[in-house]
């Protein structure tokens, strides 16, 4: 495979290798899926300032967050059934968390279990919890995460129902699969994603959650199944019963993140679920500002939502956040090419974020803040005249 040179490029090979249904999951998000689109084109928007006359030619990416040196000041988003973009998914994403010391975040619906990727992390993965539909697996996932060694627990709280995902609906993405003849063309049409599914044991190309195969509670995995249990009542007993760090996902009200805060969670995690929940949500950079003026500079505030290149992370960083996650911009790089293509994707971002940084002045990811923001110099000299 030749190398991919940016996310978008390796958009439109994942597009060409993925069956349509396969990819339109990966790609899609909810209602029009402009908030999907506007995540991204409101990092863009946002300019920063180029400062010269500093000596940046030596520059570290490495920071600490919720008390863990990384090697990147981005990590690897939460998403269930990776394995759809390429087989193995969740294992060369472990393999380049360990190499880049860098968070993967593991979903409760992964392909392979929450233990076998934090072994593959080499301890560089924290845990996803979705409070499902049975509170008895909930507490079990709770428990095996705690036994394998998990020391950040995220709960996202943005699903309380699923929402409406055209892409799915027209090509009849369910779960388990249901094979009709369109999505036996689809596969057919897609040989080199079907013949490496099936080498790799994925009966039909569907990868299993194997949190769930793998619960003693017998528990199915219900894809359009409601996380309506994670109440406030909910967060306040997970935070008694999880001594370790607690991060809330799928926070834009500057209200919930200051009471979700005020309950004793260590961070507050900016997402709007990639436009994937509620379409009309504002951007999840938008929702930055707001939460961090809320809640102060002593919370450690996660961002995704849009990140497209290395540019977009510093700019999250500048505008408020103190760590990144990227999500869709992985699986095209895992769809593109595999292991390959996700190792070019992360090492892209990184190079761009290491450039950026320069440009903008500085050699650590510490010295990043508003005053980057080519807004914080608009003086307007009012008097003048
Ligand atoms: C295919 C896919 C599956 C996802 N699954 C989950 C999930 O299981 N849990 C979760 O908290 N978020 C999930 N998300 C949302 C991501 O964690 C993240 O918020 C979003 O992808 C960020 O936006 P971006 O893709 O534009 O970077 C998923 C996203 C995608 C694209």
């Amino acid at each position: 495979m030749n190398k991919c040179f940016s996310v978008a490029e390796a958009r439109l090979r994942a597009r060409k290798r993925l069956p349509r249904m396969m990819f339109d999951f990966v790609d899609g998000a909810s209602g029009d899926e402009s908030l999907s689109q506007l995540n991204s084109s409101a990092l863009d928007a946002i300019r920063l300032m180029p400062r010269v006359l500093r000596d940046v030619a030596d520059r570290d990416l490495s920071t600490e967050i919720l008390g863990e040196q990384m090697g990147l000041p981005f990590g690897i988003a939460p998403m269930g059934m990776c394995a759809l973009s390429w087989p193995n998914a969740d294992q060369h994403m472990a393999r380049a968390a360990a190499s880049c010391k860098m968070p993967l975040c593991v979903s409760t619906a992964s392909s392979a279990t929450l233990e076998t990727i934090i072994e593959a992390a080499e301890g560089y993965a924290w845990f996803q919890l979705y409070a499902d539909q049975s509170a008895e697996f909930v507490d079990e996932l709770v428990q095996r995460a705690k036994v394998s060694g998990y020391r950040v627990l995220i709960l996202t709280v943005d699903v309380p129902i699923p929402s409406v995902r055209t892409r799915d609906l027209r090509n009849g993405f369910t779960f388990p699969l249901h094979l009709g003849p369109r999505q036996i063309w689809d596969f057919a049409s897609h040989p080199h994603w079907s013949l490496a599914s099936l080498i790799h044991g994925l009966g039909a190309g569907m990868p299993r959650p194997m949190n769930y195969a793998t619960s003693s509670q017998g528990t199915k995995f219900v894809r359009n199944a409601s996380r309506g249990r994670a109440t406030w009542e909910f967060l306040q007993r997970l935070r008694d019963r999880w001594p370790a760090k607690l991060v809330v996902k799928g926070v834009q009200c500057p209200d919930d993140a200051a009471r979700i805060c005020a309950l004793g969670a260590d961070a507050i995690y900016v997402s709007n679920h990639g436009g994937r929940q509620l379409n009309g949500a504002p951007t999840s950079i938008e929702s930055l500002a707001v939460i961090r003026q809320a809640v102060g500079n002593a919370t450690p505030l996660i961002y995704d939502g849009g990140i497209r290149n290395g540019e977009h992370v510093i700019k999250a960083l500048a505008s408020g956040a103190d760590f990144a996650m990227v999500g869709r911009s992985v699986l095209y790089g895992l769809g593109a090419g595999g292991a390959r293509g996700l190792s070019d994707i992360l090492g892209l971002i990184s190079t761009e974020a290491s450039a950026v940084m320069g440009l903008a002045g500085h050699r650590q990811i510490t010295d990043i803040g508003a005053d980057n923001l080519a807004s914080a110099h608009h003086h307007t000299d009012k008097g003048k005249g």
